[in-house]
C-alpha cells in the first residue's frame, strides 16, 4: 500500500538519496529542506512499507502550480508510483487553488513524457537549451483545467 504526505526536514536524507540515484544535477538535501519549508510550496513524499519510495514537488503561485521535483526510487519504477504521486500533486495542488500545472521535461525522458502525457499533460513547445549539463532542450508542458 502507498501512501502520501507532506515532506517534512527529516525525510531530506531519504530523498537525497533518491533524487542522486535520478538526476544528473541532483539538488542538495539544504535546497530540498528550504524548498518543502515555504509556504508557496508543495512537497509530498510517497510511502511504501514504511519506507519513501518516491517525491514530487511544486511551487503554487496563484492560481498557478510548477512542478519542480518527481522521482521515484529506481526499484520501485515501473508500479505505478509516479502516476500516483502525479494525481496526488494535481489533487492537492487543486486544493490549494491551482487550477493550471505545468512542467519541464527532457524529450529524451520518455518514461517522464509517458507519465505527464497519460496524466493528461500537452505539450506546449520547448525551451532551446534548457539543460545545463548537456545543452538538451526542454519540453514545457502544461495541463490547462486540473
Ligand atoms: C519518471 C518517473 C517518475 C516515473 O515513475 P514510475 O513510478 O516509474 O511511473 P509509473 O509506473 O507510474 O508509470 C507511469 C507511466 O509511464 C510509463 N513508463 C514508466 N516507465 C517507463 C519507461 N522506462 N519507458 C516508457 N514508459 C514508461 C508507464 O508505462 C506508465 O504509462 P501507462 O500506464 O500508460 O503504461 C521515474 O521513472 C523516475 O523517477 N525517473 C527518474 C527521475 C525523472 O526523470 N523524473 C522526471 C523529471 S521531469
Amino acid at each position: 500500500m502507498i501512501s502520501f504526505r507532506e515532506m517534512h526536514p527529516e525525510d531530506a536524507a531519504a530523498v537525497e538519496r533518491i533524487e542522486r540515484a535520478s538526476f544528473a544535477v541532483p539538488w542538495s538535501r539544504r535546497a530540498f529542506w528550504e524548498e518543502a519549508a515555504n509556504e508557496r510550496t508543495l512537497y509530498l513524499v510517497a510511502i511504501a512499507e514504511g519506507k519513501i519510495v518516491g517525491y514530487a514537488g511544486a511551487w503554487i503561485v496563484l492560481d498557478e502550480a510548477q512542478i519542480t521535483n518527481v522521482a521515484v526510487a529506481p526499484e520501485k519504477r515501473g508500479q505505478g508510483v509516479g502516476r500516483r504521486l502525479m494525481k496526488e500533486m494535481m489533487a492537492r495542488a487543486k486544493a490549494r487553488g491551482a487550477v493550471r500545472m505545468t512542467l519541464e521535461v527532457r524529450p529524451s525522458n520518455e518514461a517522464a513524457l509517458t507519465l505527464y502525457k497519460s496524466c493528461g499533460f500537452e505539450d506546449y513547445g520547448r525551451r532551446p537549451r534548457y539543460y545545463q549539463d548537456n545543452g538538451e532542450d526542454a519540453v514545457i508542458m502544461w495541463h490547462m483545467h486540473l
